[in-house]
């Protein structure tokens, strides 16, 4: 099997079967991140740069290991010290970067549609990092991954995403991918930060917490953008941390074998109290460690690949 599309836009619209097929492929990945050499000659000689116009830390470290441990040549590109201060345009960044043979862009932007922009300006192959408030699908992989590792399926659970909806690129990568592979998705947050008509995707939206989390197997706690409140989308802090703050009381409504998920960075004492985030169901260290995984299977199979990596 091959992916359809030598890019990664979002995980909108992407098969059961592909999606499978990523998560297949990085378990293999992941057995080879456990042996005392950890590096393959996968994609010796393809050029990578991670172009990174918003701060990272798990997703620009990931992708960089990823590269790291497939051969490739890295060059990361950080817009406080580049010819972007000079004003160069992005459309010019990129056609420059490319001149230089590089195959694969890894990009981050704070604006929806970047990398969806530059698949029509370069031949290489586009992989999205996060954009505005549309898609993060490495993230998405990486938060299925997880799932499915416990789980031994995702199918059937029971996943609420809780926080800032509207906002949220991981909310909505992981809405698509959950969707694909048959999950039960809710989602819940303050009215303010829910999209109008959410139900249209499939999923059910609440504005209490409590009937939220009844019966879920998975919780996914988004981090609140401190900025919403400045908007006006949010009384205060304490006020949304009373409301939807997950905290040791509330995980009494959840399933035996539950499981509290988060993408990074925590706002500790905000939206997850810092007992839950440390607690024995939390598994957010564990998504950072599938994360490395994830992003060899999606370069590698971007780059071509469709067997079995030894
Ligand atoms: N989860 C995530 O995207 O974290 P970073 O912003 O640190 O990359």
């Amino acid at each position: 099997m091959k992916l359809r599309s030598k890019h990664l836009l979002g995980l909108e619209g992407m098969s059961e079967e592909e999606i499978a097929f990523i998560l297949d492929t990085a378990e293999t990945f992941k057995e080879i991140l456990s042996r005392p050499i950890r590096i393959v000659p996968t994609l010796r000689g393809v050029g990578i740069v991670n172009l990174f116009y918003e701060p990272s830390t798990r997703t620009r470290i990931s992708f960089e290991l990823a590269e790291k441990r497939l051969s490739a040549e890295v060059v990361n590109f950080s817009t406080s010290v580049s010819s972007v201060k000079k004003g160069e345009t992005l459309k010019d960044t990129v056609r420059n970067i490319e001149a230089m043979k590089i195959d694969m862009v890894v990009v981050r932007h704070q604006s929806s549609g970047v990398p969806y922009f530059l698949t029509q300006c370069l031949n290489a192959s586009i992989i999205n990092a996060g954009d505005g408030a549309h898609e993060h699908p490495t993230q998405g992989l990486l938060d299925l991954f997880t799932i499915r590792e416990k789980y031994k399926r995702i199918k059937g659970l029971k996943v609420v995403i809780v926080g800032d909806i509207k906002y949220s690129r991981v909310a909505r990568s992981n809405i698509w991918g959950l969707k694909a592979m048959g999950a039960d998705v809710s989602v819940c947050g303050p009215t303010t930060l829910l999209p109008i008509e959410i139900e249209k995707m499939g999923i059910k939206a609440y504005s209490d917490l409590d009937q939220a989390l009844e019966g879920a197997d998975v919780v996914n706690v988004l981090r609140i953008q401190l900025e919403r409140q400045k908007g006006g989308l949010l009384p205060s802090l304490r006020e949304y941390t009373n409301k939807f703050g997950i905290t040791k009381e509330r995980l009494n409504r959840l399933n035996e074998n539950f499981t509290i998920m988060h993408p990074g960075p925590i706002n500790r004492g905000v939206e997850i109290t810092p007992e839950v985030a440390d607690g024995p169901h939390s598994v957010i260290l564990d998504q950072v460690t599938n994360g490395v995984a994830i992003r060899m299977a999606v370069l590698y199979l971007l780059s071509g690949g469709e067997g079995k990596v030894e």
